[in-house]
């Protein structure tokens, strides 16, 4: 599965809209159902409307009704692997467990695993009174 996620976020990387940087990435996420999702960024002149490809797969698979999440592969344009920004962090925890999986991917395909709980200790959360 982690090959197959890979490839699909390396073929999404393909239709991203990255006029303004440049940089184009891809993401495929698979859910509990084995179905799996890709999204790409999607980048605006009015830079912070832009849209990251991890969100992307993920909002997509939210509007399909999806709920319950394994793992996503990201894949960057550079030598160094993809890290997911703060704000898809925020997102994904949200609606992953800890042990979500990232496999975060350079150009090439080559990755490293991490999972959610790796990447964002300490997530934000409150009870009400
Ligand atoms: N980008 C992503 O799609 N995912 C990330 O985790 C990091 C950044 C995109 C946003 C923007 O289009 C481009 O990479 C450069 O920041």
């Amino acid at each position: 599965m982690k090959t197959t996620l890979i490839n699909k976020a390396m073929s999404a990387r393909e239709s991203a809209y990255a006029p303004y940087s440049g940089f184009k990435v891809g993401a495929a996420l698979l859910c509990d159902d084995g179905t799996v999702y890709t999204g790409f960024n999607i980048e605006n002149m009015s830079y912070p409307a832009t849209m990251c490809a991890e969100r992307a797969a993920l909002y997509s698979a939210l509007t399909q009704g999806k709920r319950n999440f394994k793992a996503i592969a990201v894949i960057g344009s550079s030598s160094e692997p993809c890290f997911p920004c703060g704000v898809c962090r925020q997102v994904f925890a949200e609606f992953c467990d800890k042990d979500f999986i990232f496999y975060i991917c350079s150009e090439d395909g080559s990755c490293v695993e991490k999972t959610f709980e790796e990447i964002m200790p300490f997530t934000f959360s409150y009870t009400t009174k």
